[in-house]
Protein backbone atom coordinates (compact mmCIF):
# COMPACT_ATOMS: atom_id res chain seq x y z
CA UNK A 1 0.00 0.00 0.00
CA UNK A 2 0.97 3.08 -1.07
CA UNK A 3 0.89 6.22 1.75
CA UNK A 4 -1.39 8.34 -0.23
CA UNK A 5 -2.09 11.50 2.04
CA UNK A 6 -3.59 13.93 -0.19
CA UNK A 7 -5.65 13.89 -4.32
CA UNK A 8 -5.49 16.96 -6.04
CA UNK A 9 -7.59 18.15 -8.46
CA UNK A 10 -7.74 19.42 -11.57
CA UNK A 11 -11.22 21.15 -12.34
CA UNK A 12 -11.79 21.97 -16.29
CA UNK A 13 -12.43 18.70 -17.72
CA UNK A 14 -12.05 16.44 -13.92
CA UNK A 15 -14.49 18.03 -11.50
CA UNK A 16 -16.70 20.06 -14.61
CA UNK A 17 -16.89 20.03 -18.06
CA UNK A 18 -15.86 23.84 -18.65
CA UNK A 19 -13.39 22.64 -20.67
CA UNK A 20 -16.28 22.33 -23.37
CA UNK A 21 -17.23 27.06 -22.42
CA UNK A 22 -13.39 27.65 -22.36
CA UNK A 23 -13.77 25.77 -25.92
CA UNK A 24 -16.83 27.96 -26.88
CA UNK A 25 -15.39 31.45 -25.53
CA UNK A 26 -12.44 30.74 -27.53
CA UNK A 27 -14.37 30.33 -30.51
CA UNK A 28 -16.21 33.39 -30.29
CA UNK A 29 -13.39 35.20 -30.26
CA UNK A 30 -11.53 33.70 -33.03
CA UNK A 31 -14.65 33.97 -35.22
CA UNK A 32 -14.82 37.66 -34.21
CA UNK A 33 -11.33 38.35 -35.10
CA UNK A 34 -11.46 36.02 -37.98
CA UNK A 35 -9.11 33.27 -36.65
CA UNK A 36 -9.10 29.88 -37.57
CA UNK A 37 -9.94 27.96 -34.31
CA UNK A 38 -11.57 24.18 -34.29
CA UNK A 39 -11.58 21.42 -31.92
CA UNK A 40 -8.16 20.61 -32.67
CA UNK A 41 -6.54 23.27 -31.68
CA UNK A 42 -8.25 23.68 -28.79
CA UNK A 43 -6.64 20.08 -26.91
CA UNK A 44 -3.76 22.25 -27.48
CA UNK A 45 -5.05 24.33 -25.15
CA UNK A 46 -6.34 22.11 -21.86
CA UNK A 47 -4.62 23.09 -18.80
CA UNK A 48 -2.43 26.04 -20.41
CA UNK A 49 -2.80 29.55 -18.94
CA UNK A 50 -4.83 31.83 -20.71
CA UNK A 51 -1.80 33.88 -21.82
CA UNK A 52 -0.27 31.03 -23.24
CA UNK A 53 -3.43 29.60 -24.94
CA UNK A 54 -3.63 32.74 -26.94
CA UNK A 55 0.09 32.16 -28.53
CA UNK A 56 -0.69 28.87 -29.12
CA UNK A 57 -4.13 29.84 -31.20
CA UNK A 58 -1.25 32.59 -33.30
CA UNK A 59 0.92 29.82 -34.24
CA UNK A 60 -1.04 27.80 -35.66
CA UNK A 61 -2.69 30.71 -37.17
CA UNK A 62 0.84 31.50 -38.60
CA UNK A 63 0.85 35.06 -36.70
CA UNK A 64 4.11 36.29 -35.50
CA UNK A 65 3.29 39.98 -35.77
CA UNK A 66 0.62 40.68 -32.97
CA UNK A 67 2.27 42.57 -30.08
CA UNK A 68 1.84 41.41 -26.67
CA UNK A 69 -0.95 44.35 -26.02
CA UNK A 70 -3.04 42.81 -28.18
CA UNK A 71 -2.81 39.68 -27.34
CA UNK A 72 -3.35 40.59 -23.92
CA UNK A 73 -6.87 42.72 -24.92
CA UNK A 74 -7.77 39.87 -26.80
CA UNK A 75 -7.01 37.21 -24.11
CA UNK A 76 -9.19 39.42 -21.67
CA UNK A 77 -12.15 39.56 -24.21
CA UNK A 78 -12.06 35.77 -24.23
CA UNK A 79 -11.84 35.85 -20.37
CA UNK A 80 -15.65 38.27 -20.60
CA UNK A 81 -17.16 35.60 -22.77
CA UNK A 82 -15.89 32.67 -20.51
CA UNK A 83 -17.24 34.54 -17.63
CA UNK A 84 -20.86 34.51 -19.41
CA UNK A 85 -20.60 31.08 -19.59
CA UNK A 86 -19.67 29.84 -16.03
CA UNK A 87 -22.73 31.97 -14.85
CA UNK A 88 -24.65 29.23 -15.87
CA UNK A 89 -22.78 26.58 -13.94
CA UNK A 90 -24.66 24.89 -11.14
CA UNK A 91 -23.99 22.15 -8.97
CA UNK A 92 -25.66 19.72 -11.69
CA UNK A 93 -22.89 20.50 -13.41
CA UNK A 94 -20.67 18.04 -11.60
CA UNK A 95 -19.67 15.58 -13.51
CA UNK A 96 -20.71 11.83 -12.88
CA UNK A 97 -18.89 9.93 -9.96
CA UNK A 98 -16.85 13.00 -8.87
CA UNK A 99 -18.95 13.46 -5.90
CA UNK A 100 -18.84 9.83 -4.83
CA UNK A 101 -14.72 10.10 -5.28
CA UNK A 102 -14.79 13.24 -2.67
CA UNK A 103 -16.54 11.22 -0.26
CA UNK A 104 -14.81 8.22 -0.34
CA UNK A 105 -11.77 10.10 0.57
CA UNK A 106 -13.22 11.81 3.29
CA UNK A 107 -13.94 8.92 4.30
CA UNK A 108 -10.54 7.35 4.31
CA UNK A 109 -8.90 10.84 5.80
CA UNK A 110 -7.71 11.70 2.73
CA UNK A 111 -6.63 15.16 1.69
CA UNK A 112 -8.16 16.94 -1.23
CA UNK A 113 -6.98 19.91 -2.68
CA UNK A 114 -7.69 21.63 -6.04
CA UNK A 115 -4.87 22.11 -8.64
CA UNK A 116 -6.15 24.20 -11.59
CA UNK A 117 -4.33 26.94 -14.04
CA UNK A 118 -7.64 28.49 -14.13
CA UNK A 119 -8.00 32.39 -12.58
CA UNK A 120 -11.87 31.96 -12.70
CA UNK A 121 -11.67 28.71 -10.74
CA UNK A 122 -13.20 30.01 -7.55
CA UNK A 123 -16.21 31.45 -9.43
CA UNK A 124 -16.31 27.61 -11.11
CA UNK A 125 -16.03 25.82 -7.50
CA UNK A 126 -18.26 28.40 -5.91
CA UNK A 127 -21.30 27.62 -8.77
CA UNK A 128 -20.60 23.91 -8.27
CA UNK A 129 -21.37 24.01 -5.12
CA UNK A 130 -18.23 22.63 -3.95
CA UNK A 131 -15.97 25.42 -2.17
CA UNK A 132 -16.19 23.46 1.41
CA UNK A 133 -14.72 19.83 0.16
CA UNK A 134 -11.31 21.47 -0.04
CA UNK A 135 -8.31 21.48 2.31
CA UNK A 136 -6.70 24.04 0.34
CA UNK A 137 -7.15 25.96 -3.11
CA UNK A 138 -4.70 26.07 -5.55
CA UNK A 139 -5.40 28.72 -8.80
CA UNK A 140 -4.05 30.81 -11.92
CA UNK A 141 -3.18 33.05 -9.18
CA UNK A 142 -1.03 30.84 -7.07
CA UNK A 143 2.35 30.46 -9.03
CA UNK A 144 3.87 32.08 -11.85
CA UNK A 145 4.64 29.17 -14.24
CA UNK A 146 1.81 26.94 -15.33
CA UNK A 147 1.45 23.14 -16.49
CA UNK A 148 3.64 21.19 -17.59
CA UNK A 149 5.94 23.14 -15.06
CA UNK A 150 5.34 21.09 -11.26
CA UNK A 151 5.28 24.56 -9.58
CA UNK A 152 0.95 24.56 -8.89
CA UNK A 153 0.80 21.35 -7.62
CA UNK A 154 4.60 21.20 -5.39
CA UNK A 155 2.81 24.64 -3.81
CA UNK A 156 -0.47 23.16 -2.57
CA UNK A 157 1.51 20.12 -1.40
CA UNK A 158 3.66 22.07 0.94
CA UNK A 159 0.82 24.46 1.91
CA UNK A 160 -0.54 21.08 3.77
CA UNK A 161 2.78 19.97 4.71
CA UNK A 162 2.43 16.69 2.38
CA UNK A 163 5.63 15.62 0.41
CA UNK A 164 5.10 15.20 -3.44
CA UNK A 165 5.48 11.23 -3.34
CA UNK A 166 1.96 10.77 -1.04
CA UNK A 167 0.24 13.14 -3.61
CA UNK A 168 -2.12 11.74 -6.36
CA UNK A 169 -3.07 14.29 -9.36
CA UNK A 170 -5.98 13.75 -11.41
CA UNK A 171 -5.96 15.50 -14.96
CA UNK A 172 -7.21 15.63 -18.35
CA UNK A 173 -4.51 17.14 -19.56
CA UNK A 174 -1.47 16.17 -21.20
CA UNK A 175 0.32 19.43 -19.34
CA UNK A 176 -1.29 18.62 -16.15
CA UNK A 177 0.46 14.69 -16.55
CA UNK A 178 3.46 16.57 -17.17
CA UNK A 179 3.53 18.84 -14.50
CA UNK A 180 2.39 15.85 -12.09
CA UNK A 181 5.00 13.78 -13.19
CA UNK A 182 7.80 16.24 -12.69
CA UNK A 183 6.43 17.12 -9.12
CA UNK A 184 7.43 13.70 -8.37
CA UNK A 185 3.42 12.52 -8.07
CA UNK A 186 1.21 10.18 -9.26
CA UNK A 187 -0.78 11.36 -11.89
CA UNK A 188 -3.44 9.86 -13.30
CA UNK A 189 -5.29 10.72 -16.30
CA UNK A 190 -8.73 11.10 -17.56
CA UNK A 191 -8.95 10.45 -20.81
CA UNK A 192 -7.85 8.07 -23.89
CA UNK A 193 -4.49 5.78 -23.00
CA UNK A 194 -2.60 6.86 -26.51
CA UNK A 195 -2.69 10.06 -25.39
CA UNK A 196 -1.19 9.63 -21.89
CA UNK A 197 1.99 8.20 -22.28
CA UNK A 198 3.58 9.66 -18.84
CA UNK A 199 0.42 8.44 -16.87
CA UNK A 200 0.73 5.88 -14.09
CA UNK A 201 -3.16 5.31 -14.51
CA UNK A 202 -5.73 6.17 -17.50
CA UNK A 203 -9.27 6.05 -17.13
CA UNK A 204 -11.99 7.08 -19.79
CA UNK A 205 -14.07 9.01 -17.65
CA UNK A 206 -13.96 10.32 -13.54
CA UNK A 207 -16.57 7.56 -13.05
CA UNK A 208 -14.19 4.82 -14.09
CA UNK A 209 -11.04 5.90 -11.56
CA UNK A 210 -10.97 3.14 -9.20
CA UNK A 211 -9.46 4.47 -5.97
CA UNK A 212 -8.29 1.07 -4.38
CA UNK A 213 -6.06 0.42 -7.54
CA UNK A 214 -4.42 3.83 -7.29
CA UNK A 215 -3.41 3.42 -3.56
CA UNK A 216 -2.48 0.27 -4.18
C1 LIG B 1 -7.30 25.51 -17.36
C2 LIG B 1 -7.96 25.15 -18.69
O1 LIG B 1 -7.94 24.83 -16.33
O2 LIG B 1 -7.36 26.90 -17.11
C3 LIG B 1 -7.35 25.99 -19.80
O3 LIG B 1 -7.77 23.78 -18.96
C4 LIG B 1 -7.44 27.46 -19.46
O4 LIG B 1 -8.01 25.71 -21.00
C5 LIG B 1 -6.74 27.70 -18.10
O5 LIG B 1 -6.83 28.25 -20.46
C6 LIG B 1 -6.77 29.17 -17.67
O6 LIG B 1 -8.09 29.54 -17.39
P1 LIG B 1 -8.60 31.02 -17.11
O7 LIG B 1 -9.97 30.81 -16.53
O8 LIG B 1 -7.66 31.63 -16.10
O9 LIG B 1 -8.60 31.73 -18.40
MG1 LIG C 1 -8.31 20.27 -17.21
Amino acid sequence: MKDIQLFIFDLDGVITDTAEYHYLAWKELCDDKGLLFDREVNERLRGVSRIDSIKIIMEHNKKDDIPETTLVEWATEKNERYKQLIQKVTPNDLLEGITDIFNKLKEKNIKIALGSASKNAKAVIKNLGIEEIFDFIGDGYSVDRSKPAPDLFLYVAKNLNISPEKCVVIEDAVAGIEAAKSAGMLGVAIGKKEDFTKADFVYNSVKDIDLDEVSK
